[in-house]
């Protein structure tokens, strides 16, 4: 049984912070300071600092992340940063003034609906909106999902058998038969847990911008083509990288 998730709204100085009350009891501040965890010396509280940074980088993504222990889970931080061209002026700042319509709120909102459909998805802690005059700074926190990898580092050097394409391929389909659109479905989006060869489980993750839509193939099939779209990208860039049209069969086989 999925139990309800219970968010609550706490507001610290110009800071508000949703939450999962059932996870977490006390969301302090500190628990969105990367650096903080990084200088886990000055460990006043219970987080220890387990690693700093996520999968290595290969140019597709921008993966960094940190890893730390809280009231005895694992958790993963996570700071927004734009992409594309308003990077380099903007960073991590963002317009807006409304908590509710920022993207960790919405974020965190919309993996806990998830959650509560039984979709496999990493469980919602807490979103983190730091407000100033014109703009907004956020962050976000999930449970780790333990013993994962991103499908892309598997491929980077492993092959992937036909079942666990097949599983990915049925994975995406659990997603969209409730009609969420995930924005960004890409290989360092999906989780694979457990044994290479034989993955436990696949998880999605990173929901930034993403949201539940109308029920439409138009937009489910191009989701679909937008993850071959990024698994042929990272075939064309990354040195052995292991990805062919029977993979995708076989992904498209576990869809259907
Ligand atoms: N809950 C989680 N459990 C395990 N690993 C995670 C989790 N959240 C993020 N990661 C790792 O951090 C990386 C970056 O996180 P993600 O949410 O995809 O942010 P972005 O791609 O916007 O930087 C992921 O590709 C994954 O390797
Ligand atoms: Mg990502």
């Amino acid at each position: 049984m999925v139990l309800a998730n219970q968010l609550k709204i706490t507001k610290q100085a110009d800071s508000t912070i949703l939450y999962d009350a059932s996870l977490i009891a006390k969301p302090t501040l500190q628990l969105f300071d990367s650096d903080y965890h990084i200088n886990s010396d000055n460990q006043q509280n219970n987080s220890t600092l387990r690693a700093s940074m996520a999968a290595p980088k290969t140019g597709i993504g921008r993966a960094q992340v940190i890893y730390f222990d809280h009231e005895n889970l694992k958790m993963v931080l996570k700071h927004y940063y734009r992409g594309g061209l308003m990077a380099s002026i903007f960073k991590d700042k963002y317009l807006g003034f409304d908590v509710e319509k920022t993207r960790a709120f919405k974020e965190l909102r919309l993996l806990a609906k998830m959650q509560q459909l039984g979709l496999p998805v990493p469980e919602a802690i807490a979103a983190h909106v730091e407000k100033h005059l014109f703009f907004y700074r956020a962050d976000l926190i999930t449970r780790e999902i333990e013993n994962a990898q991103t499908l892309a580092d598997v491929l980077m050097k492993h092959t992937v058998d036909t079942d666990i394409w097949n599983k990915i391929g049925v994975c995406i389909k659990s997603f969209h038969q409730y009609n969420v659109y995930h924005s960004d479905l890409n290989a360092r989006n999906i989780l694979l847990v457990g044994g290479l060869q034989e993955p436990d489980n696949v998880y999605l993750i990173d929901f930034d911008n993403s949201y539940f839509r109308s029920d439409a193939e138009s937009w489910k099939l191009a989701n679909l083509e937008r993850l071959k779209r990024s698994l042929l990208k990272f075939k064309k860039n990354v040195d052995g990288f292991i990805f062919s049209d029977t993979n995708w069969s076989a992904l498209l086989d576990g869809y259907k």
